[in-house]
């Protein structure tokens, strides 16, 4: 396999940070450039440790000026910032878009390898998920093989979720010692989880005080009775072939075991012992990786033809 050459718009965020580190120790992957427009001309190593010191981020305009230096192009914009790049650039041979403007676009393929791998395969423009949206699809997706009643998650994620920028949701003094819960009706990822299981599901998210990590809890009604036994084999089965989740049955999911890795932990499946219709699960991941860079490599190895696990594992 030849190497692709990858570009980033947007890589002095959070998730451009990680995408960085990646495409740097990826086998298959060589940066062609990263673009921060506060950061233009600085090293890149000065944000990215351990990042070679004879690279330094570029202007998104010159970056723009020279697309074909990509084969793939990564959109790690704010929302609102990558349909405006897409419309006015031409396309190169794989795009992915990790903010929320091509979520439920036609003409993109949802990034969610674990229930969409196949059109993955074949796809040029890739919408990766968000981070919640992530865990409530892979939680939820096995139940929703069995007939869901009603889903309901709650979610709790770092503050990094909320970006570099400042704003309401990563205010250092609101969070201390807090836990801040927001849009509790109507969230895009809401909108995303339900959309892309084809089930109604309601979401209520809060952030709190560690950086990086989110745990999503499902309460969810099955249409039918399930023993505990017999819902841990189907979470195991769903993802046998899946790299990057561990169905871990009864035990508790941990952010310490998902921070600072590409793997989503599915755990403490419960089942009620009066209505054994009223089923709930946990989901792991760290929001920066599997919620948005990873998630996003792991894509660009499946369209690519690359092993899935490519630069992400060992
Ligand atoms: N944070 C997460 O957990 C997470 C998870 C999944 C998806 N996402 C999505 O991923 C995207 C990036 O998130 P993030 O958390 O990394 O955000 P961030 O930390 O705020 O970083 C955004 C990056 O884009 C650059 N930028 C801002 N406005 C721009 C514009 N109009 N044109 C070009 N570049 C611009 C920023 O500034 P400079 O150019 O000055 O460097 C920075 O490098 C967002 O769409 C977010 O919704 C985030």
């Amino acid at each position: 396999m030849t190497t692709a050459n990858v570009g980033i718009l947007g890589a002095r965020g959070y998730v451009g940070r990680e995408l960085v580190r990646l495409i740097l120790a990826h086998p298959h992957l060589n940066l062609a450039f990263a673009t921060s427009d506060s950061g233009a001309g600085k090293p890149i190593a000065d944000t990215i440790p351990g990042a070679p010191h004879d690279l330094r981020f570029i202007e998104t305009e010159s970056a723009m000026e020279d697309l074909d230096a990509a084969d793939v192009l990564i959109l790690a914009l704010p929302n609102g910032a990558a349909e405006e790049v897409v419309k006015n650039s031409a396309a190169p041979r794989l795009t992915i878009d990790i903010s929320a403007d091509h979520r439920f676009h036609q003409d993109w393929t949802y990034g969610l390898a674990e229930t969409f791998g196949e059109d993955i395969r074949t796809a040029s423009r890739i919408a990766n998920p968000g981070c919640y949206a992530t865990a409530m699809h892979l939680a939820l997706r096995p139940l929703a093989d069995l007939g869901v009643a009603s889903a309901h998650c709650f979610g709790v994620s770092g503050y990094s979720g909320a970006g570099a920028t400042p704003n309401d949701r990563n205010d250092p003094n609101t969070l201390r010692d807090n836990i801040l819960p927001y849009a509790l009706a109507n969230h895009g990822h809401e909108r995303e989880a339900s959309h892309h299981l084809g089930m109604p599901v309601r979401f209520a998210p809060s952030v709190a005080p560690f950086f990086r990590g989110l745990m999503v809890t499902a309460l969810v009604t099955l249409n039918e009775p399930i023993d505990t036994d017999a819902l841990g084999e189907h979470f195991v089965q769903h993802y046998a072939d899946a790299p990057f989740v561990r169905a871990l049955n009864a035990e508790t999911p941990s952010l310490h075991n998902v921070v600072n890795t590409p793997y989503a932990d599915i755990g403490l499946l419960t089942v009620d012992r009066n209505d054994p219709r009223q089923v709930a699960v946990v989901c792991a991941i760290d929001n920066l990786m599997k919620g948005a860079a990873s998630q996003a490599i792991q894509n660009i190895n499946l369209a690519l033809g690359l092993a899935p696990t490519d630069g992400l594992l060992p």
